[in-house]
C-alpha cells in the first residue's frame, strides 16, 4: 500500500538504535521540497547526522512543523518560505545560508511536480510549470550557490531527478523532459566545476510507495492501489522503494563516502530498469 508520509504519526528525529555516523557534522545544507515525502526523509536523516539547515518549500504550515520538530530535537535550522522556481527564493535561501552559518557546503535540489499526460493532453501552462519547477528553479539554486562553493573551493550538489529522465515512461511527457534536462544540467556542473572542488550528482528514484503530492490529489484511492499492484511485480526485487531508501542514497553522494563521485545518476529502483 501506498504510504505518503504526511500522515505518518512518527516523531521527526526518532534516532536509529545503536552508532550513528555524524557525517555532517557541523556542514550548512540547504535542501528544497522538505515539507513532506522524499525530502522530509532526507532532512531529518542529515539532522540526525549532524548538520546544520536551510530548508525551503512553499507549503509554510508543513515547513513551520517540520522545523519546530527539529528544533526540539536541537537541530540548527532555518527556513524560507517560497516558489523555488522564483530567482529571489534561491538569493533569499543562499543568503539565510550565509549569514546564518558563513557558508553553504552542500546543495539538495529536490522539490518537484509530477503532471502526467502525452504531450497532446500536456497544456502550454502546464509543460511551462513543470520546467520551471523540477528543471530552472535546480538551475537557480545552483547559479546562487556554486560562486560560493568556488570561493570556498569546495562544495556537493546533488539533484533530484527520477528512471523517468533516464527513459521514457508512459503518459509522463513533460516529467520525464524535465528529469532528463535536470541530469544534463548536473552533468555540465559536474564538468565545468569539478576543477574547482565542486561535485555535482543527480540521484534518480524509481517507483516509491510514497506518491507525489501533487498527483495524489488527481487519483481516487482505488487508483492508487492498483498503481502498487502494477508496479510491484515488475520490480526485481518485488516492491516499491520508500523515501529512507532513498534518502539514504542522497545522503552517500552528499557525503565524503562519495569523494570520488562527480557527474553520475545514481539509479535507485530496485532494478526496474536494470
Ligand atoms: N515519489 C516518487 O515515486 C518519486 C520517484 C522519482 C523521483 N521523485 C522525485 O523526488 C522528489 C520529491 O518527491 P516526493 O515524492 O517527495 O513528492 P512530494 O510531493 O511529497 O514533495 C515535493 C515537495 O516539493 C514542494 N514543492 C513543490 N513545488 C514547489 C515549488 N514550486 N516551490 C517550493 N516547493 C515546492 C512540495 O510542497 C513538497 O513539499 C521530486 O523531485 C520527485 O520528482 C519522486
Amino acid at each position: 500500500m501506498s504510504n505518503n508520509g504526511d500522515d505518518r504519526a512518527r516523531g521527526l528525529l526518532d534516532l536509529p538504535k545503536g552508532r550513528v555516523e555524524m557525517r555532517f557534522s557541523g556542514k550548512a545544507v540547504l535542501v528544497t521540497g522538505v515539507a513532506s515525502g522524499l525530502g522530509r526523509a532526507v532532512v531529518q536523516a542529515l539532522a540526525t547526522e549532524g548538520a546544520k539547515l536551510v530548508l525551503v518549500d512553499r507549503a509554510e504550515e508543513k515547513l513551520e512543523t517540520l522545523v519546530a520538530n527539529l528544533q526540539s530535537g536541537g537541530c540548527e535550522v532555518v527556513s524560507i518560505v517560497g516558489d523555488v522556481s522564483q530567482e529571489q527564493t534561491s538569493k533569499d535561501a543562499i543568503a539565510q545560508a550565509l549569514s546564518r552559518y558563513g557558508t553553504l557546503d552542500i546543495l539538495i535540489n529536490n522539490a518537484g511536480i509530477n503532471p502526467t499526460g502525452t504531450i497532446s493532453q500536456t497544456d502550454p501552462a502546464v509543460w511551462q510549470q513543470a520546467l520551471d519547477v523540477n528543471l530552472k528553479a535546480a538551475y537557480l539554486f545552483c547559479r546562487e550557490a556554486i560562486p560560493h562553493m568556488v570561493d570556498a573551493g569546495r562544495g556537493v550538489i546533488v539533484n533530484t531527478a527520477s528512471i523517468a529522465g533516464q527513459r521514457a515512461s508512459t503518459a509522463e511527457a513533460v516529467y520525464g523532459v524535465s528529469k532528463a534536462g535536470l541530469i544534463m544540467l548536473t552533468r555540465t556542473i559536474a564538468r565545468d566545476y569539478g576543477a574547482r572542488g565542486i561535485r555535482a550528482n543527480a540521484i534518480c528514484p524509481g517507483v516509491l510507495e510514497g506518491i507525489m503530492a501533487d498527483r495524489l490529489t488527481r487519483m481516487s484511492p482505488d487508483q492508487v492501489v492498483a498503481r502498487d499492484q502494477r508496479f510491484a511485480p515488475t520490480v526485481p526485487l518485488g516492491r516499491l522503494g520508500t523515501y529512507e531508501e532513498i534518502a539514504k542514497s542522497i545522503l552517500f553522494l552528499a557525503s565524503e563516502d562519495a569523494s570520488y563521485v562527480n557527474g553520475a545518476q545514481l539509479t535507485v529502483d530496485g532494478g526496474l530498469t536494470a
